[in-house]
C-alpha cells in the first residue's frame, strides 16, 4: 500500500466521516470500518492506531455495539471519543452510567481544563471549549486510567493510560466547535502513533495509476463523463491510467450552464483518449415542450439522459469496465460503516443496466470530496473544474420555472454568467457554497428609456451550508447586488427585473425546482 493505515472503527456516530476528515487533512490515510468488521480484517491493515468513534448507544445495556478485547492486546493505540471511550471505559474494567441528573449530561459547547503533561493535549492551552454530546457518564475510569481533562458537570472528561497508548475524551474533537480538537487528533496521530505523515495526493496519484493500470490491462472502460468534479477526476485518473482504452462518452444536453460544454470538452483534449460529446440539446428540449411540472421535467431529462447514452454505448459495443464517480461518503453512507444512513441521491442513474459491461470500477471511492480535487489538481486539470459548485443532474431545466424554451434558456445563461462573474471578481465564490440564477415564470410591468416593458424577473440565489441538507441564505454586499442587477437588466434583453432570495433551506429549498 505504501503508507500507513489508521483505521476508524465506526460505531454509529453522526461524525465519524468528519473523523476521517481530519486524519487525513493530518496527511495520515485512514478508513472507516464498521465495529462488526472481523478482528482478523482489521488486524491484517496493520493499523498504526485505531479511533472508536461516538455512538448513539449506551454500553452498558444487552446488545450495544461492542469490540473484542483482544483490540486492546495488540499493542496499537487507540483513541475513544464519546461512545468509544465509554467502551474503552466499559470493557477494561470502568463503569458508565446514565447520568443521574441534567448537570452531569452535556450538550453543546463545554469549558474544559487539560492536563497539558497527557500526550493527547501536549503544547495546547490548558483551558478551552469543547463540544460535548453525550448522556452516560464514566462514573470510574479503569485500572491504569489518569484522568486528564476535566469539566464542570464532568471530572472524567478525558483518560488516558499512556503506557498502552489508551486515551478516551467525552467530548468531541473532530467538531469546530471544539477548540484545537484537530491539534489533539494530531497529537494522537504524531505523538502517541508516531505516524509519519506519508499520504499525500501525489503518491495516491501514482500508485491509483498502477493499480488500475494492473486491474485494468488491456480491457476497454466507459464512463459516463457529467462535468461535474466527480465524474471529471475520475475520468481524468483513468485517461492518465490507461488513455485510449477509456471512451469517455459526455452527453451535452443543452441544459448546462454558459460555456460549460466547451470547457469540460477542451479541459480532457490533454489526454489521448477517446471523448464523445453528444449534442442532444434538440432531443431533450422536444422531449422536454411545454412541460411545466418540476417532478416531470426531472423524470423526463433522466429517461432521455439514459436512451441517449444507450444510443452511445451501443455504438462502442461491450465494454470490460464500467467507471463511475463515486466517493468515500457514498461508501459510507451505503453501509460500510455501522450509520446506514439511506440519503436519496438525485443523481442521473441506472447507467449500468443498459451497457454490457463485467466489472465496475469506482477510482475515486476512497476519497472525500476535498481529496477528490486536490487529486483532479494533481492531473492537471483546471481548477474551475475542480472547484466546480454542485451542479444539479437536470441542469438548467429546475431553474427555469415552468415550460422551458430555448430563448428562456439563452436568457438565464446570460444572467446566470453575468452573477457568477461578479461574485468571483468580489471574491464571495470561495465563502459560498453554491449560487446560481433561476428564471422565474413572473413577468411585470417596467420602464426602459421612454418606453414600457414586461418582462421577465430573473431570482438570485446564494446559499451557504455544511452539508446541503441545510443551507442558509447568504448575506452578500448590497453593492454587489446592485452592480449584477444593473448588468443583468442592461445586458439581457427580456428581463427586467432582479430578486434575491432571502430565504434558507428550510422551508425552501436551495433549487427553486
Ligand atoms: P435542494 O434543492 O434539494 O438541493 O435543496 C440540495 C443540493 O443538491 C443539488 N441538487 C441536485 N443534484 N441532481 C443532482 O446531482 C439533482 O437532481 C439535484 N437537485 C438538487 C442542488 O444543486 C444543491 O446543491
Amino acid at each position: 500500500m505504501g503508507h500507513q493505515t489508521v483505521i476508524v472503527l465506526d460505531f454509529g456516530g453522526q461524525y465519524n466521516q468528519l473523523i476521517a476528515r481530519r486524519v487525513r487533512e493530518c496527511g495520515v490515510y485512514c478508513e472507516v470500518r464498521s465495529y462488526t468488521t472481523p478482528l482478523a480484517e482489521l488486524k491484517a491493515m496493520a493499523p498504526i492506531g485505531i479511533i472508536f468513534t461516538g455512538g448513539p448507544n449506551s454500553v452498558y445495556l444487552d446488545g450495544a455495539p461492542c469490540v473484542d478485547s483482544e483490540v486492546f492486546t495488540w499493542g496499537v493505540p487507540i483513541l475513544g471519543i464519546c461512545y468509544g471511550c465509554q467502551l474503552m471505559a466499559h470493557v477494561l474494567g470502568g463503569r458508565v452510567v446514565p447520568a443521574q441528573d441534567d448537570s452531569a449530561r452535556e450538550y453543546g459547547k463545554t469549558m474544559t481544563r487539560f492536563d497539558t503533561g497527557c500526550k493527547l493535549f501536549q503544547s495546547l492551552p490548558d483551558t478551552g471549549v469543547t463540544w460535548m454530546s453525550h448522556g452516560d457518564y464514566m462514573e470510574k475510569a479503569p485500572e491504569g486510567f489518569a484522568l486528564t481533562a476535566r469539566s464542570e458537570a464532568c471530572p472524567n472528561a478525558a483518560i488516558a493510560d499512556e503506557k498502552r497508548g489508551f486515551y478516551g475524551v467525552q467530548f468531541h474533537p473532530e467538531v469546530n466547535h471544539t477548540s484545537r480538537g484537530t491539534d489533539m487528533i494530531r497529537n494522537f496521530l504524531f505523538q502517541v502513533c508516531r505516524a509519519a505523515g506519508d499520504w499525500t495526493m501525489e503518491d495516491y496519484k501514482r500508485s491509483a495509476v498502477k493499480s488500475l493500470r494492473e486491474r485494468i490491462g488491456e480491457g476497454r472502460v466507459l464512463l459516463a463523463l457529467s462535468g461535474g468534479v466527480d465524474s471529471s477526476v475520475a475520468a481524468a485518473l483513468l485517461a492518465e491510467a490507461v488513455g485510449e482504452q477509456l471512451t469517455c462518452v459526455f452527453v451535452d444536453h443543452g441544459l448546462m450552464r454558459k460555456n460549460e460544454g466547451d470547457e469540460v470538452e477542451a479541459a480532457f483534449s490533454k489526454w489521448a483518449m477517446n471523448f464523445v460529446r453528444v449534442d442532444a440539446g434538440e432531443r431533450f428540449l422536444t422531449r422536454l415542450a411545454g412541460v411545466a411540472e418540476p417532478e416531470r421535467k426531472r423524470k423526463i431529462i433522466g429517461e432521455e439522459f439514459i436512451r441517449v447514452f444507450e444510443d452511445e454505448a451501443r455504438k462502442i459495443g461491450a465494454v470490460d469496465y464500467l467507471a463511475q464517480g463515486t466517493i468515500y461518503p457514498d461508501v459510507i453512507e451505503s453501509g460500510a460503516g455501522a450509520a446506514a444512513v439511506i440519503k436519496s441521491h438525485h443523481n442521473v442513474g441506472g447507467l449500468p443496466d443498459c451497457v454490457e459491461f463485467k466489472e465496475i470500477v469506482e477510482p475515486l471511492r476512497l476519497l472525500f470530496k476535498d481529496e477528490v480535487r486536490q487529486l483532479g489538481r494533481e492531473l492537471g486539470l483546471p481548477e474551475y473544474l475542480v472547484t466546480r459548485q454542485p451542479f444539479p443532474g437536470p441542469g438548467l431545466a429546475i431553474r427555469v420555472i415552468g415550460d422551458i424554451t430555448k430563448d428562456k434558456l439563452d436568457m438565464l445563461r446570460e444572467a446566470d454568467a453575468i452573477f457568477r462573474e461578479e461574485m468571483e471578481r468580489a471574491g464571495e465564490e470561495k465563502r459560498l457554497s453554491q449560487f446560481f440564477a433561476a428564471l422565474t415564470n413572473m413577468r411585470s410591468v417596467g420602464v426602459m428609456g421612454d418606453g414600457r416593458t414586461y418582462d421577465y424577473a430573473i431570482a438570485l440565489r446564494a446559499v451557504t451550508t455544511d452539508d446541503f441538507m441545510t443551507a442558509d441564505w447568504a448575506r452578500i454586499p448590497y453593492e454587489l447586488l446592485d452592480r449584477v442587477s444593473v448588468r443583468i437588466v442592461n445586458e439581457v434583453p427580456g428581463i427586467n427585473r432582479v430578486l434575491y432570495d432571502v430565504t434558507s433551506k428550510p422551508p425552501a429549498t436551495v433549487e427553486f425546482e
